[in-house]
């Protein structure tokens, strides 16, 4: 994976510097791009020239020459020949730069958000997170595409006019130049107007972009308990004002670029009369007439594009704002600097998988403990069992020893190694965790075992497979191991589902196995299918087993028992029968209501 490259906070230069830094490597092709420019804008500048020529020293005499007229008018065609051969290639050359570069700055992003902790998943919406990787990202290519492209065309044009005019008549030419002070204190007058209301636009954009993301993939929920037309009201609640704040903004775009223009007719009105005083008194020619009233209108051009383009910068600096506080929010669980060197894999398989939870303490929030001192020493290869109410806090733990989460205090070691100074590639080789809920990526069941791992041939799918007995169901879809799957799973059942979760982790093969109420949503039969699979499994590792159903557990090493974040009780399945305490009261109450767990969630899943 890429890391990204960007510096921490303090070393950061200013978004406009960094976005800069982005363009470097294209710093050539920028070159061509202003060589190219600078060719387009003489071929524009040099036309009314021609022209101004034809009319005074051809056009305007006594006797005119056809000859030199044609001449001149080939050298316009030529010109405009030229100047759109030069137009296009700048044109694709800056729009190339700038998706290499935005494609660059995706990656970057995208690669950055992977590393963050899942804390940060949970406090930032991920609509949110899809308008940054989606929508600013494209904003931001805009800023090579069209501020950049037009702060050296339109600067380049603005010097050039302003030199011919000066060339053919200063006087007039220092008049036109007035007009700049002009447009300046227009645009200083609507700019930070234009910019705030751009920033409004935006964020109801992403507020409503946000809303969308989250009932998509919430869309099962709203339907079984039938919140269509409640979330509809609630669309049209964040619709409307994001309907307002665009209107707003063009209707401001609008008086703001119809302004500039009156200004630019002005003046070409006023050039037209004093240059017509000037001609009529026959201080000039009126072929520079005739070019001056181009070159006014040639020069209002690249201003009124150099000031909407002010607003494509500062559209790209808030997208780019965004983009980079993403980019440099610190991965809460950073790798240490010199992390435990397991990289050969000999290391990792001479990891035996000891587990030791000393003195544990954790809470989502600092505030909240909802783990309290948790203390367990689980011995290599050993089976254990985590058993507990609801909320008990059984999966936090399990999050924990995968360093989802940091210790709020205590250690969590494996093999005597804190967790903390390995490398997190290295911890998720090591523990596999299976949860109740099995994510599906589109791709086939064969790839969908394969995760990512291309080198893992068809014969190891197969093989993890028939130990977890999913190949039975799979061979009885009509592509077998090729069957399609998409992401939400439609087409296979939970438990299904669940088994490709097992054959997942066979084919992982980590020292340590976790499972987190993986058999809940399994049938009675299936179960029992998984369970011996499992059993073949466990032999080699360190199981770690969290199952609402205590018949799971009958057999485990040692169970530990959970309540409010706290282990109450420890034993094997027949000391902690013998205690006659919460375990007991458990098994009692799971006897009365056989597979009515709190926790299962088929009707949901
Ligand atoms: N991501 C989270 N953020 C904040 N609180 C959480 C989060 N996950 C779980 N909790 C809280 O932690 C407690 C333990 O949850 P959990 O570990 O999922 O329990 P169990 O797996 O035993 O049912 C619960 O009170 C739950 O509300
Ligand atoms: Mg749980």
């Amino acid at each position: 994976m890429p890391k990204p490259r960007i510096a921490p906070q303090h070393l950061r230069p200013h978004p406009f510097r960094q976005l800069l830094g982005y363009a470097r490597p294209f710093s050539r092709l920028f070159a061509g791009v202003i060589v190219l420019v600078i060719i387009y804008n003489l071929t524009q500048v040099i036309q009314p020239y021609l022209v101004k020529v034809a009319i005074d020293r051809y056009l305007l005499v006594n006797t005119p020459a056809l000859a030199p007229l044609i001449q001149i008018g080939a050298a316009y065609l030529a010109m405009t020949l030229v100047g759109l051969l030069a137009n296009l290639y700048q044109t694709r050359v800056i729009a190339s730069a700038g998706q290499q570069i935005v494609r660059q700055i995706r990656i970057d992003l995208f690669s950055h958000i992977e590393s963050l902790s899942m804390d940060y998943f949970e406090t930032h919406d991920t609509g949110r997170l899809i308008t940054n990787v989606a929508s600013d990202t494209t904003r931001i290519s805009q800023f090579f595409t069209q501020f950049l492209l037009s702060v050296i065309r339109d600067g380049v044009t603005i010097i050039l006019v302003m030199g011919a005019m000066l060339f053919l008549n200063w006087k007039l030419g220092l008049l036109s130049a007035l007009v700049i002070p002009l447009i300046v204190v227009i645009s200083a007058i609507f700019r930070p107007r234009l910019h705030k209301i751009y920033d409004i636009t935006r964020s109801r954009q992403s507020r409503l972009i946000g809303f969308i993301a989250e009932n998509l993939s919430g869309m099962r929920i709203t339907q079984i308990f039938h919140q269509e037309a409640k979330q509809l009201e609630a669309l049209t609640q964040l619709n409307l004002p994001y309907q307002m704040a665009n209107v707003n903004e063009f209707r401001w775009d609008v008086f703001f670029n119809r302004t500039l223009d009156l200004l630019g007719n002005l003046a070409v009105a006023f050039m037209a009369w004093a240059g017509g005083l000037a001609v009529f008194h026959h201080a000039i020619k009126i072929g520079v007439l005739y070019a001056f009233i181009s070159y006014i209108q040639q020069f209002f051009e690249p201003i009124n594009s150099l000031t909407q383009n002010w607003n494509t910068l500062q559209s790209s600096m808030i997208s780019f704002e965004r983009v980079s506080q993403v980019l440099t929010t610190p991965s809460t669980l950073e790798d240490p600097v010199a992390p435990v060197p397991l990289e050969q894999s000999g290391d990792i398989h001479r990891i035996r998988g000891q587990i030791d939870f000393d003195r544990v303490s954790f809470g989502y929030d600092p505030e909240h403990l909802i783990l309290q001192n948790i203390t367990m020493h689980v011995a290599p290869g050993q089976f254990i069992g985590i058993a507990g109410e609801t909320g008990a806090g059984k999966s936090t733990l399990i999050s924990l020893l995968a360093r989802f989460y940091d210790v709020s205090s205590g250690a969590i070691r494996i093999d005597g190694i804190d967790i903390r100074t390995l490398r997190q590639e290295d911890l998720h080789r090591l523990v596999g965790v299976v949860q109740q809920d099995v994510t599906i990526y589109s791709g086939t069941i064969a790839d969908n075992v394969r995760l990512f791992h291309n080198d893992v041939g068809r014969q190891q799918i197969v093989w993890a497979c028939k130990i977890t007995g999913a190949d039975s169901f799979i061979r009885q879809f009509r592509e077998g191991y090729d069957t399609w799957l998409t992401p939400h799973g439609s087409n296979l059942s939970a438990g299904q589902r669940q088994l490709l979760a097992f054959a997942r982790i066979i084919l992982l093969n980590p020292k340590i196995l976790v499972l987190d109420e993986a058999t809940a949503n399994l049938d009675a039969l299936t179960e029992a299918t998984v369970q011996k699979g499992l059993m073949e499994v466990a032999r080699e590792r360190t199981t770690v087993v969290i199952a609402h159903r205590l018949s799971t557990l009958r057999h485990a090493d040692r169970i530990y028992l959970l309540d409010h974040g706290r282990i109450v009780e420890q034993g094997t399945h027949q000391e902690l029968l013998a205690l006659n305490g919460f375990y007991y009261a458990m098994l009692q109450k799971s006897v009365i209501m056989p597979g009515a767990g709190p926790e299962r969630r088929d009707a949901v899943n």
